[in-house]
């Protein structure tokens, strides 16, 4: 009940002197600065290749419209109710609503995937970085397909160069984290992000000029049920949690900034239309170029680094488009990893007194170890599958096994408890107030979709996938 009767902009119990977003623009922006990353145009394409096309986008889409949206309007809802690091607001609301201190492990859950997240998504960043490198002094300018990818596989074999992109992504994030939030994040946004964007469209103008464009309108919008496995519509639904930093409690630490006037829905909509929408474009500018030049859509995690340079070789101004998109790319990365780091960082400042600095170093510093498997994963332990007593994890390298686990297993179980506690913890006047929406059928269907129709959807994936 004492939420209710806070007012708005001192309501940040818990925390000392932390502002408030500034206005709903800010926290659509950092939202969709954690949401836009190397999930959409990095992970999005190949995954999309690896699983055929076009069944595989459609079940991904619906994925995003009845679980990931109403998941991410339940956690921003959960975090701005608890105004707390997303472990003490889970704590906080299950005790204030007379349930369970088990739902803390919620948020435990999700700090925890957060984590092992970074520890890979870093090493990638660290890829998105070497490429801004390469493009800048002009590697790609008239190279061939075999170039490219050689330069690819050069990158990959070598751990040394790769621990040093990855030391070197995670400083620059640490660098940000330990600065606090929101100071440099919101302005940086506000125009990084639409420049991403219209960048992406060059990109999409690019391909429609290659000869594998209509190819790839097919390959990703023509839908063959045959190509669907069970396994496919796990990763979609699972990806549907990843790209929109579900369940993981980054979103609930943005949504503990929120004012609590503006209404969730609209805002939550935004946010996943934009991700979306970038994502569908990373795959529109990448396929036609698959297809233009014989390669493999299931290439696997190297897809764009081996597709998209093949455009900047070919295209005027390539080596400045492709520096210019490396950067962005890097800088969408990095918005989006500071968003896992925060809340294991605010959750020991806050119930350890372990400060800024020191928490950041520690989370960062353990991170930055355990993303070591992953760069190992991809040269000298490339054949190491060190859970392969378990089915799920046959053929499985430390890379595979940490994705597989957050995107296919924690995020959609940990996204099932959240949008469970608001539609069955919460009476539907909390809810409504909760969300800023009056009791209208708008808020009806939002609270049968809260209570059956996300949950069914993630349960019923899963049962699938285990028998
Ligand atoms: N959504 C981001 C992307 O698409 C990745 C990300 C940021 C994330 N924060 C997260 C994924 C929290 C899971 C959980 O690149």
């Amino acid at each position: 009940m004492s939420d209710t009767t806070q007012s708005t902009h001192t309501s940040a119990a818990g925390r000392s002197g932390n502002p408030l977003w500034s206005s709903r623009l800010a926290f659509i922006l950092a939202a969709t600065g954690s949401a836009v990353g190397l999930g959409n145009i990095w992970k999005f394409p190949y995954i999309t290749g690896e699983n055929g096309g076009g069944a595989f986008v459609l079940v991904y889409l619906l994925c995003i419209a009845l679980v990931g949206l109403p998941i991410l309007i339940a956690e921003v809802m959960l975090g701005r109710r608890g105004r707390r690091s997303p472990i003490q607001t889970m704590t906080q609301l299950a005790r204030q609503d007379g349930r369970s201190p088990r739902w803390a492990l919620v948020g435990w859950s999700g700090v925890i995937a957060g984590y092992l997240i970074l520890s890979f998504y870093s090493v990638i960043g660290g890829w998105s970085l070497a490429y801004v490198g390469k493009a800048a002094s002009g590697d790609f300018a008239g190279a061939s397909s075999d170039t490219i990818g050689t330069m690819f596989g050069g990158l990959l074999s070598n751990p040394g160069t790769l621990m040093l992109w990855h030391s070197l992504f995670m400083l620059i994030v640490l660098a940000i984290v330990i600065r606090g939030l929101k100071s440099g994040m919101e302005k940086a946004i506000n125009l990084l992000m639409p420049l991403l964007f219209l960048l992406l469209l060059v990109m999409v103008g690019y391909a429609m000029s290659t000869s594998g464009f209509s190819q790839a309108v097919s390959f990703l919008f023509q839908p063959d049920f045959s190509k669907l496995t069970t396994e496919a519509v796990l990763t979609a639904l699972g990806h549907a949690f990843f790209t929109l930093s579900l369940a993981s409690g980054a979103m609930m630490a943005y949504g503990s900034f929120l004012p609590k006037e503006y209404s969730l829905v609209s805002t939550a909509a935004t946010i996943a239309i934009v991700d979306t929408v970038v994502a569908l474009l990373a795959g529109l500018a990448i396929f036609p170029l698959v297809f233009a030049n014989g390669l493999e859509p299931a290439a696997g995690p190297g897809l764009i680094f081996q597709t998209l340079p093949l455009a900047f070789s070919n295209m005027a101004f390539g080596t400045l488009f492709g520096t210019l998109f490396f950067a962005l790319l890097l800088i969408a990365a990095i918005t989006s990893a500071i968003s896992m780091l925060e809340p294991a960082v605010e959750w020991l400042e806050e119930k350890k007194g372990i400060g800024r600095l020191k928490g950041a170093l520690l989370a960062g510093g353990s991170v930055w170890l355990l993303g070591i498997t992953t760069v190992l994963s991809f040269n000298h332990w490339s054949d190491l599958h060190p859970l392969a007593f378990l089915p799920a994890f046959e053929g499985k390298t430390f890379f595979d096994i940490f994705d597989y686990l957050t995107a296919n297993i924690m995020l959609p179980l940990g996204g099932l408890f959240m949008v469970l506690y608001a539609g069955w913890c919460m009476k539907p006047q909390a809810l409504a107030q909760a969300l800023a929406l009056p009791e209208s059928p708008v808020f009806n269907g939002l609270r049968f979709v809260m209570r059956f129709v996300a949950p069914l959807l993630v349960v019923v994936v899963f049962v699938n996938q285990l028998f």
